[in-house]
């Protein structure tokens, strides 16, 4: 990593801030002073910012219950991001893994760990996602034994060459379904019910793998180490 980056990682100080430090010298690895903010580091280098070892902060796991009209972004775009308002504290340092569109509720994982996330959403990882849906119009009765194979089979979506994954549809009522899906495509549920002519008007994530969503709307927690570790390939 940069040492600018280790800086931020390890003190509260800005990014601008860690530069500085470094071009006056205050920044010493391995017993000499480095002036450049773009040399590479590792951890078992001994950084030390005047005088005092720097060590970098521990990776964070967390759920947020997203709510409507809030991107899965850093910064406020056209809607506010999702860690607006939130008592986190170095939230640029963060992100999600598995994005949710603006009108999409529910369950996000965030974090800083690079690695952790990637295997999240590594399409060859096959992670499970159930999604509670409301349909803008009920199911027939006819059409109530059918889907469910439909998305079992797999379905067409437009621009795919590629049929979907396997997919698991539970109805709940004729207008709210459970979806199980093991992949994540741009807009993936909504385009599987374009697929059988339906159009999603609400759309709430409620898991990831074995990790369930179990706070209040606009809420988060860190996650348990048993959570964080459920995603992690067996040795
Ligand atoms: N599928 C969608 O269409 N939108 C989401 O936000 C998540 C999955």
């Amino acid at each position: 990593m940069r040492l600018d980056k280790y800086i931020c990682k390890s003190t509260k100080l800005s990014r601008a801030q860690a530069v500085e430090c470094i071009r006056d010298g205050h920044v010493i690895v391995n017993d000499k002073a480095v002036l450049i903010e773009s040399v590479q580091v590792h951890e078992n280098n001994t950084i030390t910012l005047n005088g005092k070892r720097l060590s970098l902060r521990a990776h964070r796991y967390l759920m947020i219950h997203k709510p409507a009209n809030t991107i899965c972004s850093n910064v406020d775009e056209a809607y506010p991001s999702l860690f607006s308002g939130l008592n986190l504290d170095h939230t640029q340092e963060l992100h999600v893994a598995g994005r949710l569109d603006a009108d999409t509720t529910g369950l996000v994982l965030v974090t800083d760990d690079g690695r952790w996330s990637f295997d999240i959403i590594r399409p060859q990882k096959h992670c499970k996602k159930v999604y509670r849906v409301g349909l803008s119009r009920a199911i027939e009765p006819g059409q109530a034994a059918l889907l469910p194979e439909q998305f079992a089979h797999g379905l067409q979506l437009q621009g795919e060459t590629e049929l979907t994954r396997p997919a698991v549809l539970q109805i709940i009522n004729p207008q709210e379904v459970l979806l199980t899906i093991t992949e994540g495509k741009y807009h993936q549920v909504k385009r599987m019910f374009a697929c059988v002519s339906k159009r999603v008007v609400k759309l709430h994530r409620e898991k990831i793998g074995d990790v369930s969503l179990d706070i209040n709307v606009g809420e988060w927690r860190y996650l348990t180490a048993t959570e964080v570790d459920s995603f992690r390939d067996e040795p």
